[in-house]
């Protein structure tokens, strides 16, 4: 078993992961999350809020998930959004055409389907399944139609990427933010993509969890107010310099951006705030990378883009976030398809005296010539730029109500004029981090998950013989046991507390009331501190242990025999396997500590004023 069939095995056995329609025999790309993935889960989008709702001040909106025909013909995705499909003719079975090509030449995603089809026939490339010949490639849309309403009905979409909700609802934004740039707002929620071939497991879903972040900035600044936070952070960077090479680096954010390396002080901020995130959460850091798209990569609304990647022991590096300069790509788009103008009337510090062109239309001539137009004609003149009326001085062209005319310059005055002018409207361009929180779970557990030899884990850490397993006259009932019977290797999820699905397990040493009594007492007092808590009295005390280590419960409270005559419990801590007793009275607050305040572990013991 390779370390991904390892940690799926442990996922479903333990109720994190479970293959979706498991009854009726599964369908490629969905999964569901089970009790303690839920819960995992939500707790890594918990922070994620924490980090962009609640520190960075980018509100949270809730869109439909179902979109109408109009955004995404605006946004590109109804053109373009698609993967090159190749379909077996002797078994039918579906693959990514660049995907197949991949094997003999680099590059392969940049080929059009056409091209892909002439490297699969000179090539000779096959059927993976069945040896069969490949029917021609062709652009497959990724996207989920649907029908909105009964009938035939209007054609809609399952949202491919939640951010477009942000851009349509641009104008209501800019509002409730006063018209200041810059401005966010995040969406965390499901968006769906009819994948061809998702044989990743959960690294390529159909249905999947995004939460993104669309940060609206004045285009004439990029330069972040809160740079410092990070700027002295080093960063692994593999730019599109070093993929040359074929080596990341390490350099300050500051650094980086002093040097060009990232675009500006925005995409750094963000670059590092995504950094600070996932290692919060669990990411190695010495598995985590940031790589910039290739030109050719590079996705049509964006001038540069950056991918958190970490590695996994089957996938090798995987995209785990993107971090991309949209520009005014979405908003400009929005305002063409929509007719709306986008835009954000930003004051100059001090007003400025402009001298500019001007059209004055002759409204005498244009009355008689254009009749009940005339009053748009003669606006829409006074639209045009100095350089529109340039490009043809005799003969203006303007466009009303979608028929275009053509007015004879002899009706239209020009002259300059000198104005006091204390703004201009500007269309923002958007700074989006999109993270894939269902390929950040799966990081998370891979990198959390270890098989660990308890004899060799015990001598390291000082603990006596077969860890905590040995029995002494003087040594509390529950440290007896672990071990006893059980086999040497242990798994262990080291989930932090932070996102750990159970923070804490309550173990009565036996069934029996005595014992079970104080330890539901217990689950009172650490469920007031809105703990998460297990209460496992379920077979021997070492087989609980490792089944909360499984789990990643970072620590296990024991109520046993000693507990009845002192009043103190037993606490252990997974990673260490060590063991203290401490008083049941005040023990919420020393789990408490330990949990979310860094407390020393040894000191856990010991009194403590709080
Ligand atoms: N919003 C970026 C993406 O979905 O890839």
């Amino acid at each position: 078993m390779d370390k991904y069939e390892k940690v799926f095995e442990l996922a479903k056995r333990r109720g994190f992961l479970w293959n979706s329609f498991e009854l009726y025999g599964g369908s490629r790309g969905f999964y569901d999350y089970g009790p303690l993935g839920s819960t995992l889960k939500r707790r890594i989008e918990q922070i994620w809020r924490e980090f962009y709702v609640i520190q960075e001040g980018h509100m949270e909106i809730e869109c439909p998930t179902i979109g109408i025909e109009d955004v995404f013909v605006a946004s590109g995705h109804v053109g373009g959004f698609s993967d090159p499909l190749c379909e077996c003719k002797k078994c039918g079975e579906a693959f990514r055409a660049d995907h197949l090509v991949e094997n003999v030449m680099n590059a392969a995603g940049t080929l059009s389907a056409e091209q892909l089809t002439q490297v699969i026939k000179e090539k000779g490339i096959t059927c993976p399944e069945c040896g069969g010949e490949f029917n021609d490639a062709y652009e497959f849309n990724l996207m989920f139609k649907t029908t909105i309403g009964p009938g035939t009905g209007r054609q809609g979409y399952l949202r491919p990427e939640t951010a477009q909700g942000m851009f349509v609802d641009f104008q209501r934004l800019s509002r409730f933010y006063r018209d200041k740039l810059p401005f966010g707002a995040v969406q965390i929620g499901k968006s769906y993509r009819n994948e061809i071939a998702p044989r990743q497991g959960v690294i390529r879903l159909r249905e999947f969890t995004q939460a993104e972040c669309e940060i609206f900035v004045d285009p004439r600044n990029k330069k972040h107010p809160n740079f410092e936070r990070f700027a002295d952070r080093e960063l692994s960077l593999y730019s599109q310099e070093a993929q040359q090479k074929g080596e990341p680096f390490r350099i300050t954010v500051r650094e980086a951006v002093e040097k060009g390396i990232i675009a500006h002080e925005v995409l750094g901020y963000n670059i590092a705030l995504t950094n600070e995130f996932l290692t919060k959460v669990g990411i190695d850091p010495a598995r985590l990378r940031f790589r910039q798209h290739l030109k050719d990569e590079m996705a049509h609304y964006a001038i540069d883009c950056w991918d958190a990647e970490i590695e996994t022991e089957r996938f090798g590096w995987v995209e785990i976030v993107g971090i991309a300069d949209r520009t005014d790509y979405d908003l400009k788009a929005h305002a063409k398809v929509s007719k709306t103008e986008l835009y954000v009337y930003v004051e100059y510090e001090e007003p400025k005296m402009v001298t500019r062109f001007v059209v004055k239309p002759n409204m005498g001539k244009l009355g008689p010539l254009f009749k009940g137009k005339a009053k748009a004609v003669a606006d829409a003149l006074k639209q045009l730029s100095e350089a529109e009326l340039s490009l043809s001085k005799d003969q203006i062209k303007v466009t009303v109500d979608g028929e275009e005319l053509t007015v004879s310059s002899d009706v239209v005055d020009f002259a300059e004029e000198t104005v006091k002018v204390s703004g201009e409207n500007v269309i923002p361009h958007v700074i989006e981090p999109s993270y894939g929180i269902d390929r950040i779970f799966y990081g998370v557990m891979e990198h959390a998950f270890d098989e660990e030899n308890v004899a060799q884990k015990a001598a390291e850490s000082g603990l006596k013989g077969a860890g905590e397993a040995e029995e002494t006259e003087n040594e509390p009932e529950a440290a007896k046991g672990e071990g006893e019977g059980e086999e040497e290797a242990r798994l262990v999820m080291h989930f932090s507390s932070a996102v750990a699905p159970v923070q804490v397990a309550v173990l009565p040493l036996l069934t029996r009331k005595e014992l079970a009594d104080p330890a539901k007492e217990i689950i009172a007092k650490l469920r007031e501190k809105s703990l998460l808590v297990n209460y496992d009295d379920s077979g021997t005390i070492g087989r609980r242990y490792r089944r909360n280590d499984e789990i990643g419960t970072p620590y296990s409270v024991t109520v046993d025999y000693d507990t009845l005559e002192d009043g103190t419990v037993t606490i252990r801590d997974r990673d260490a396997m060590r063991q203290v007793r401490a008083p049941i009275d005040g023990i919420e607050n020393v789990l408490y500590e330990l949990i979310y305040r860094g407390r020393d572990f040894e000191s856990a013991g010991k009194p403590f004023n709080f």
